[in-house]
């Protein structure tokens, strides 16, 4: 039987944000949702990689793409982020708070400085953009929001304990949030996947050998989320290697 065009682009006409897009999971994220017909703001700190994503998605996918300088961890930042969005696509369908940063660190002499960014940019970033897009959602009554956790913020792990704790307040936001939002129409999950291969996590393991899920694989787990049975809103859902 024929595909319908709504089959092939379940997402024809809404528009997400994915923050962090600029590589690795982000970046896949934008190109799967953009895939499944979804018009796609990208925002990073690097806003020339934004530049070059959104030509790519423009290309690729003949969807509408808006690359946006954002700095999660800045309030001025992810206000201009909002208005520029919403000035340019005139709503909001779907959050993917992905941008985070992860560095290695020992208890004894952990630098004060990475704890802070750890946790501002993990934690403070989706509650900051998050705050600055739900309004509309919740005008609209209808919403998704995406937190990228990890796996490791549902236990601990050695010389990773800021990593492990922002992502653990990550899955208790998204807990927090669900219910919150719930009579609005707006669900929230939290992913969280096992180690993935990105640039970011070669530059701090040395994982050669190690079984690692592709940022791919996780950018179809969102999509999933977004276009198929969704389980219910809060569910905190963890991707094994194992399982792909
Ligand atoms: N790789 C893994 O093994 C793994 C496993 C589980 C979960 N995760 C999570 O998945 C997400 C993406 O990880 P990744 O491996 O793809 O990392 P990555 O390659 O380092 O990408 C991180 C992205 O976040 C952006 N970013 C960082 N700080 C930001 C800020 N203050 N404001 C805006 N954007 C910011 C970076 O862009 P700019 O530098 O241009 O701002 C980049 O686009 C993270 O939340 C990470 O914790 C990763």
């Amino acid at each position: 039987m024929p595909r319908s065009r709504s089959d092939n682009r379940p997402l024809a006409g809404q528009v997400a944000l994915v923050t962090g897009a600029s590589q690795g999971i982000g970046l896949a994220i934008a190109h799967a949702l953009a895939g499944a017909g979804c018009n796609v703001a990208v925002g990073s700190r690097t806003l020339h990689r934004s530049e070059a994503l959104a030509k790519e998605l423009v290309k690729a996918h003949h969807v509408k793409a808006l690359p946006i300088e954002l700095d999660v961890t800045k309030p001025p930042s992810v206000q201009n982020m909002a208005e520029k969005l919403l000035k340019y696509f005139m709503r909001i369908d779907i959050i993917v708070n992905n941008a985070g940063v992860m560095h290695m660190d020992q208890l004894l002499g952990a630098d004060v400085a990475r704890f802070t960014e750890t946790l501002g940019t993990n934690v403070g970033g989706p509650f900051l953009v998050t705050r600055a897009l739900v309004e509309e959602m919740m005008r609209n009554r209808r919403g998704h929001i995406v937190n990228i956790a990890a796996m490791a913020g549902l236990g601990g792990a050695p010389f990773l304990s800021a990593y492990c704790a922002s992502k653990a307040a990550l899955v208790s936001l998204t807990q927090s949030w669900a219910a919150e939002l719930a009579d609005f129409g707006i669900t929230v999950h939290a992913l969280c996947p096992d180690i993935v291969d990105t640039a970011a996590l070669r530059a701090m393991l040395d994982v050669d050998g190690t079984p690692m899920l592709a940022p791919r694989v996780v950018a179809e787990r969102v999509l999933e989320l977004l276009t198929g049975d969704a389980p219910e809103s809060g569910t905190i859902i963890p991707l094994e290697v194992a399982a792909t």
